[in-house]
């Protein structure tokens, strides 16, 4: 398993589960394609299924792949309609020309060589199939997020690695996968959070566990009493509402 994999098999049972916030950003997302009921829909890091079982609860006939085998057996146990496969989606063992509809929620900026994943989806999807994945995108949160992201910023520089890379240029890699009509849409959430507990829980049940983990224990330590500190002062002075942005990158597999 890659460190990737490693991280969200551990996350996996925390996973979508403290603040419903991917499944949030999946409805969305399921909203703009709006496509016919019955298409094959295939989601490539599926992870607990926002996209796929939201997809499939829709009507489309779905494939969810993930390289993490605990995220596989909580999909695959919750929604036994769903073929959940565990698989590298950088090697896809899936038929060619097969699927109508291509989404991936959050995963394409974090595999090893997003190139190789595109050329897989190429091959997998059919003719003038669509292609939709998430990255994390802008959003408009007026500052309140401002003093908790200067935490943050100051503990940063002290990790020991940086688990993942900060940005990648999808629509570049999707030409360059040769994808045509690649187009965005910002999306954004606005989620109340109940106390800070259950937001610090919430940032510790995905990918942002990985950098606090980077931290050496002392500074793990100061950065969660810091963190609890400032979502404390939000609870008190308005409530915790948890604003985040994503960008839905959208492509279609040429005709021939
Ligand atoms: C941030 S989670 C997103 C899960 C889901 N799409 C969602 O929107 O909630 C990323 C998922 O991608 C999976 N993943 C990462 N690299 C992968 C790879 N090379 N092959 C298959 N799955 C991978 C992880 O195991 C994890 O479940």
């Amino acid at each position: 398993m890659t460190d990737t994999w490693t991280l969200f098999d551990r996350l996996a049972d925390s996973y979508d589960q403290v603040i419903p916030f991917f499944a949030e950003f999946a409805a969305q997302m399921l909203d703009v394609i709006d496509p016919s009921h019955g298409m094959r829909l295939l989601d490539v890091g599926s992870g607990r299924g926002a996209i796929a079982a939201a997809a499939a609860a829709r009507g489309y006939t779905v494939t969810a792949v993930d390289a993490a085998p605990r995220m596989v057996s909580h999909l695959a146990a919750a929604h036994p309609g769903i073929d959940v496969r565990l698989m590298d989606i950088h090697h896809l063992d899936l038929p060619g020309n097969c699927y109508d509809l291509a989404t991936g929620g959050f995963v394409i900026h974090l595999v090893t060589t997003p190139a190789q994943v595109l050329t897989e989806l190429r091959r997998v999807l059919r003719p003038t199939a669509t292609i939709a994945l998430t990255t994390p995108g802008p959003c408009e949160d007026h500052g309140r997020w401002n003093a908790f992201n200067e935490i943050w910023t100051e503990f940063a520089p002290r990790a020991a690695a940086r688990p993942f890379p900060d940005h990648l240029d999808v629509s570049t890699c999707l030409h360059e996968a040769g994808f045509v009509d690649v187009r965005t849409i910002d999306i954004a959430v606005h989620l109340p959070v109940s106390d800070p507990q259950t937001c610090w829980d919430f940032h510790m049940s995905h990918g942002f566990a990985a950098r606090v983990e980077a931290l050496n224990p002392t500074d793990a330590a100061e950065f969660r009493r810091r963190s609890l500190a400032e979502l404390t002062r939000m609870h008190q002075s308005g409530g915790i509402v948890l604003d985040r942005g994503a960008t839905i990158h959208l492509a279609t597999n040429p005709a021939s």
